[in-house]
């Protein structure tokens, strides 16, 4: 089937900000390898999108200038924004060697005997919050508990004190500076904000680190601080830049997957009823299927950086390719029946966490929370119901989650 049969991919379109499921499914049954008239290609298929992130020789981030002016036109003043100038140093946007020696810093912090270590923590943050959600009789899921849980987590591991008064800036300068990642041109004033608030983030992280140099404690900024002496330390910008993709990618991604996954439960009744059966169990089971059904992540791309050929069609080198994770994740040749939500099922092979040398460095972490969150709420709020009837989705393509869900139980 030629493109003509369907429509050209654009990531803003209104009908996909409600459900994008549907036109994945016709993107990847009809035109796997779809050439969006925003001057991409775009790929849909579980073997594509697994493929196209796997491949390192073939794909990688490329050149960032070029590919941000892709969006906006060739003179563009890329690196004279704040915000894209942040981004363009961020290491999931770059390529080896440099990619190399940070993730391995990061990795080092996030690894699986640390996670592990911080499961009595996360335990007791998830016990607190669900407390002042039953003392209070009534909640909003995503204010608080959803942000709540992976923003504590994330303040104890850097060391960050969550009753600064500061955080709630911080938060929202998270949100509104990591629209920077969506693969369009931001509007003027989008794009403004996105500035502004990276200054934000940049003020509150150099004054954290400027901290732990003079005053060393138990945590990840000081050991990130004190990881410079070493041949490959970070500069101190660096590790700004690092604090702010850590806190940012650690909390928004889980906490809108704790969201999405309360509204499918929600949808699914009798799917809560058997995590309700069993939490201790499915739990882990229940954030796989979240992450597949409902993923916080639904799209990431990869520039090609060699002559490479997807389905018969050469990709040529400096060309952009949408791998639409979320169409992935319903690809009915690795999962049955992929529109049901369903915890039964073995839904590991999902591409939530990407793939390859950018595979999601706080899988593990980002795993452990959803499980204790699931299980926690399972325990404590077995009635648990859900407004789910027009759920109101957050501005923004990449990022799939909730702007609120108002609970009952
Ligand atoms: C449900 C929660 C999460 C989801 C769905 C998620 C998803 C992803 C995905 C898809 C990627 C790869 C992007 C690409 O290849 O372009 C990624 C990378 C990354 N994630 Fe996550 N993530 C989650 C939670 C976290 C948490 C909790 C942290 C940190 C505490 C984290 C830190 C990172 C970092 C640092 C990278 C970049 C890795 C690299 O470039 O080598 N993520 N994540």
């Amino acid at each position: 089937m030629s493109s003509s049969a369907v429509p050209s991919f654009s990531p803003d379109a209104p009908e996909i900000h409600a459900d994008p499921y549907p036109a994945f499914g016709r993107l990847r049954e009809l035109d796997p390898l779809h050439r969006s008239d925003l001057g991409y290609w775009v790929v849909s298929r579980h073997e594509d999108v697994r493929s196209v992130l796997m491949d390192r020789q073939g794909f990688g981030q490329g050149d960032f200038v070029e590919n941000i002016r892709l969006f906006y036109g060739p003179d563009f003043d890329v690196m004279g924004q704040r915000a894209y100038k942040w981004l363009s140093e961020v290491f999931l946007m770059q390529d080896p060697p440099h990619h190399t020696r940070v993730r391995g810093l990061v990795t080092g912090a996030l690894n699986a005997k640390r996670v592990r270590a911080m499961e009595p923590r996360i335990r007791q943050i998830a016990d607190d919050l669900i407390d002042a959600m039953l003392a209070a009789g009534r909640a909003e899921l995503i204010k608080d508990f959803a942000y709540q849980l992976p923003v504590r987590v994330m303040c104890d591991m850097l060391g960050i004190d969550p009753g600064d008064p500061r955080l709630p800036e911080v938060m929202d300068a998270i949100a509104r500076s990591f629209i920077v990642f969506e693969a369009r041109a931001l509007t003027e004033q989008e794009l403004a904000e996105a500035n502004e608030q990276i200054g934000v983030l940049q003020a509150f992280f150099e004054e954290l680190f400027a901290d732990r140099m003079v005053n060393p404690q138990d945590d990840l900024a000081t050991a990130l601080v004190q990881s410079g002496g070493q041949e490959d330390a970070l500069s101190h910008e660096e590790l700004v830049t690092v604090a702010i993709g850590l806190f940012g990618a650690g909390f928004e991604t889980t906490a809108h997957m704790l969201g999405n996954g309360i509204l499918s439960f929600a949808r699914n009744r009798q799917q809560w009823a058997a995590l309700v059966a069993d939490p201790r169990n499915r739990s882990a089971a229940a954030v796989d299927e979240t992450l597949r059904f409902e993923s916080s992540l639904i799209a990431t791309y990869r520039t090609a950086l060699a002559e490479t050929q997807i389905r018969g069609e050469t990709i040529y080198p400096g060309e952009k390719v949408l791998t639409l994770i979320g169409a992935a994740n319903r690809d009915p040749r690795l999962f049955d029946d992929p529109d049901r939500f369903d915890i039964g099922r073995d839904a590991r092979k999902h591409l939530s966490f990407g793939g390859g040398i950018h595979f999601c460095a706080g899988a593990e972490l980002a795993r452990l929370e959803g499980r204790i969150a699931f299980e926690q709420l399972a325990e404590q709020m077995p009635d648990i119901e859900a407004d789910c009837a027009a759920p109101e989705w957050r501005p923004g393509f990449l990022f799939r989650g909730l702007s609120r869900l108002p609970i009952t139980w």
